[in-house]
């Protein structure tokens, strides 16, 4: 069965990806949500609507959970649910073009089964199948190799170091010191990919809904890196969330320094 969706998903995600690209050459229609940063636009809407008419007539038993709102309203993960984010970076989609992604995990009673980062600029997917390796267009990812934060580059946020709402900015301060180096991309899906094939080596973030790590979860975990809260805590699918992604080995030394 798990096969079997893949093969759709694969089809169908880089269909969607093609349609995005095409919206290039048309005007966006972009729209604030909760604050001027938190945006969305007609592409993103289309997409999470092209997603779940594909889903519906080919697994109509099958749940659907999506940023845009289109799908079903969700309390549980029981059952097969999709959880979309139909473009991750939409601030980047919008302003640059590039560094986005559409972002798919496929879970099973909460555990996520099949996972999507489709870097639609660069034309390139990341997948996994739980159990069956992770892959980027049809290349095996290799299996995560412990580090260190002195040789490694963490993608983090400016807003956690300085002033905010959620982190006192000292916490994650001696992190961004001691690493040799730190990065923000401005997608969580596409961060996730890029510990997953090994570009980054830690990624932490405050706040995130499911959308925007379902499809990383199952890729990330399938090459042994490591998917928890700040606090080390797994994480719950259904709820907004902070988030810690790692290289093994990684992950410790930074939530040492982090509840020290
Ligand atoms: C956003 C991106 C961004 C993260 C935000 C998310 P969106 O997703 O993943 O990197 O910092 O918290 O909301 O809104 O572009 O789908
Ligand atoms: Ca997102
Ligand atoms: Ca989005």
């Amino acid at each position: 069965m798990w096969n079997e969706i893949d093969q759709h998903m694969q089809h169908w995600i880089r269909e969607a990806g093609e349609r995005i690209r095409d919206a290039f050459q048309t005007k966006l229609k972009i729209e604030t949500k909760s604050s001027p940063s938190d945006l969305v636009t007609n592409v993103d809407r289309e997409i999470e609507q092209f997603f779940i008419e594909r889903i519906r007539r080919t697994y109509p038993t099958h749940r659907i959970l999506g940023e845009e709102g289109l799908g079903d309203e969700l309390q549980a993960l029981d059952g097969i649910v999709w959880i979309i984010d139909p473009i991750d970076g939409t601030m980047n989609f919008i302003h640059q073009q590039r560094h986005f992604a559409i972002s798919v995990g496929v879970f099973q009673d909460g555990v996520g089964m099949l996972g999507y980062i489709y870097d639609v600029a660069f034309d390139e997917l990341y997948y996994a199948q739980k159990g069956k390796g992770a892959f980027l267009n049809g290349t095996p990812l290799p299996p995560l190799e412990k580090t260190t934060l002195e040789r490694s580059i963490i993608s983090l946020n400016a807003t956690w170091v300085t002033e905010n709402r959620r982190i006192d900015p000292h916490v994650l301060a001696p992190l961004v010191k001691k690493a040799r180096g730190t990065r923000s991309y401005g997608s969580a899906a596409l961060e996730m990919a890029y510990i997953a094939s090994g570009k980054l080596d830690a990624y932490i973030t405050l706040r995130l809904s499911p959308w925007d790590i379902a499809g990383g979860m199952v890729i990330v975990e399938e090459v042994g890196g490591v998917v928890t809260n700040l606090y080390g805590e797994p994480l719950n699918m259904i709820e907004k969330s902070s988030v810690f992604v790692s290289k093994p080995g990684l992950h410790e030394e930074i939530l040492a320094m982090i509840k020290r």
